[in-house]
This record gives C-alpha cells, sequence and structure tokens, in this order.
C-alpha cells in the first residue's frame, strides 16, 4: 500500500475523504494533521477524531496545527459544512485524543521516518496549505520522505469562494504560493486535484439512504449521512464527493487526467487575490516569452476525471 499522510480541515468533505484513506487497502494512512478552514481548528480535531473513529481507525496519529492563515483573517464556511464544520449530524464525541505534537513536528517526523524507511510517504493536504507551507520553509530536509504531493485546491477556470478563487487557496494564498516555490526548489513533484474536476464524482441522494441503513455509526453510516447533509442543504439529488477525489487520485491515477503546467498564485489582486493561474499558452513555460522571467513551478494539473468511476471507488 501506499504510504499516505492527509492534512485536513474537516470538514464534510474531508471527513469522506478520511473514511476513504482509512479504509481503503491500497493506502498506508500513516497520519493526519488539521488545520483551521472550513470549520476553527479545534473543531476540525475533533471532527477528524470522529470520521477516523467511524472507520475503526484508533491507531492513526492526529495533530492540531494552525488555527490561522499566515497573513489572512480566517473565514470559515459554516454555510457550507454546517455549524459543527461536520454537517451537524449530532454524532457522538470521539473517545480517541490527539497526538501531543504541533501539525508541522508530527509531519516532520513522519517525513524523516518514511525517508529512514526508504519508502517516501505521498502527502495530501485538502485544506489551506498553512501546515504545508510551514513544514516545508522550517525543515526543507522532509523532502526525501516525500514521494509527491497531492493537493485539493486552485481551479483551472472557475473559483468557489471567489468567481477567481478556490477556497484553500483563497483562504491562505501566501502559503500556496510557499508551497509551489518550496515544492519547485525542493523537487517535490505535485498534483493539483482542483475545482476542475471536484464537483465530478458524486453519490446521489439514494445511495446514501442506502449507507445510512448499514447503522451502527459505522464508516457507511457516517459516509451517507455526510452525502445527505450536501443533498439536504443544496437540494439537489446527489453530491460531491469532494476530496476524497483527491484521495481517489492516489488509489487510481488513470482515472484523472493531467497535464505539467506552470502554476502561480495571485496575491495581489482585488477580485482575483488566491486565484490559480494555469498557464495552458502553447507557448507556457518558455521564458523568452514571459516578460516576467522567471520559471514557475510546473504542476500536474487535473483537467478531466472520470466521475463515475472514483464515486464507486468511495461507495
Ligand atoms: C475545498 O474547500 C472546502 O470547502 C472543501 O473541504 C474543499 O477542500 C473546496 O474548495
Ligand atoms: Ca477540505
Amino acid at each position: 500500500p501506499v504510504p499516505v499522510v492527509l492534512d485536513v480541515d474537516t470538514g464534510v468533505d474531508d471527513a469522506c475523504a478520511l473514511l476513504l484513506a482509512a479504509l481503503h487497502p491500497a493506502l498506508d494512512l500513516r497520519g493526519v494533521t488539521c488545520v483551521g478552514g472550513n470549520a476553527p481548528v479545534d473543531d476540525v480535531v475533533r471532527n477528524t477524531l470522529v470520521a477516523l473513529e467511524a472507520a475503526g481507525c484508533r491507531d492513526v496519529p492526529v495533530a492540531r496545527g494552525a488555527d490561522r492563515p499566515l497573513l489572512e483573517t480566517p473565514v470559515d464556511a459554516r454555510h457550507v459544512h454546517g455549524d459543527d464544520g461536520m454537517g451537524d449530524l449530532g454524532w457522538a464525541a470521539p473517545t480517541l485524543a490527539p497526538d501531543p505534537r504541533h501539525a508541522v513536528a508530527l509531519l516532520r517526523d513522519l517525513c524523516l521516518e518514511a525517508a529512514a524507511d526508504g519508502r517516501p510517504l505521498t502527502l495530501v493536504p485538502l485544506a489551506p496549505l498553512t501546515n504545508v507551507a510551514l513544514l516545508l520553509r522550517t525543515h526543507p530536509e522532509v523532502s526525501s520522505g516525500i514521494e509527491r504531493i497531492v493537493f485539493m485546491g486552485g481551479a483551472a477556470d472557475v473559483g468557489n469562494a471567489t468567481a477567481s478563487a478556490e477556497f484553500n487557496v483563497f483562504h491562505d494564498p501566501e502559503a500556496a504560493a510557499i508551497v509551489l516555490d518550496a515544492a519547485g526548489d525542493l523537487g517535490i513533484p505535485l498534483t493539483m486535484y482542483g475545482l476542475d474536476v471536484f464537483y465530478e464524482p458524486v453519490v446521489s441522494a439514494e445511495e446514501a439512504a442506502t449507507l445510512v441503513e448499514a447503522g451502527g455509526r459505522g464508516a457507511a453510516e457516517l459516509g451517507g449521512r455526510l452525502v445527505a447533509f450536501q443533498c439536504e442543504r443544496f437540494a439537489t439529488s446527489a453530491a460531491t464527493i469532494g476530496d476524497a477525489g483527491a484521495v481517489c487520485a492516489v488509489i487510481d491515477p488513470a482515472g484523472v487526467s493531467t497535464r505539467p503546467l506552470p502554476l502561480r498564485v495571485e496575491l495581489a489582486g482585488t477580485w482575483s487575490r488566491g486565484r490559480t493561474i494555469v498557464d495552458r499558452r502553447d507557448w507556457s513555460g518558455d521564458l523568452a516569452h514571459d516578460p516576467h522571467g522567471e520559471a514557475p513551478t510546473r504542476v500536474d494539473v487535473a483537467l478531466g476525471v472520470d466521475g463515475p468511476r472514483y464515486a464507486r471507488l468511495w461507495r
């Protein structure tokens, strides 16, 4: 199995991603780190522990990380994810406790252990990139323990937090810019699973109801309830598995089509701050044609996905 670490802001769809990462035999979930985003970080830690406990996953360390973006003021997404950040399901509090280490310390330890074992990790950030930016700038030596980073964030086309910017990058644009820059310098391959594919894998309200019937407060019931919450909130007959799609992209990379493209994050901009600028010009990367005269990091950008294939993987 592929050793993975998730960085999350759980989050309805982060919870869907955690269930998949905890249970799929192709993955070896080594740890989970939490960051403020969809909800304040303490709620994120609780929601993450709830999801792992429902999956019967009691030995994976979960660490609390950054409670705010590097520069920006935090903006949560309760209108999308509910007041508790995870669908207000009234689920019992977790009996599991978080790891005492800070998220950045846990990430460093896991990466160094992976490097020592000769089995580098795939890091899967599904949230604002604050923890990952702090990790790569503070402990660049972790690069030998990271195989690649597959992150949910950004959009080549339209945004969601604003018309221009996707939520995770909008929430902490400086962190995203640092991750691009540091990964480029350290030679860590990046895959962007952004909004261009995010909404494609969906689960229907009927399928969710079948999952809920499993009961027993296990992974199936929780996953079903999370999908049902989204269908109800947005008055739709199906809901995206969201962040879980990025986990699918690790399990089944052939289900997503990517192109290696230069990527920048807009840090100024009145209406476009936090936008990911994907250079799809035919001559992209040709510095002779670039008035900025510096090479942006090339990222494998997901531009197409087999939605039903990923939805099946999640169910
Ligand atoms: C991203 O923002 C959050 O609402 C979701 O959890 C996902 O990570 C989508 O823009
Ligand atoms: Ca998320």
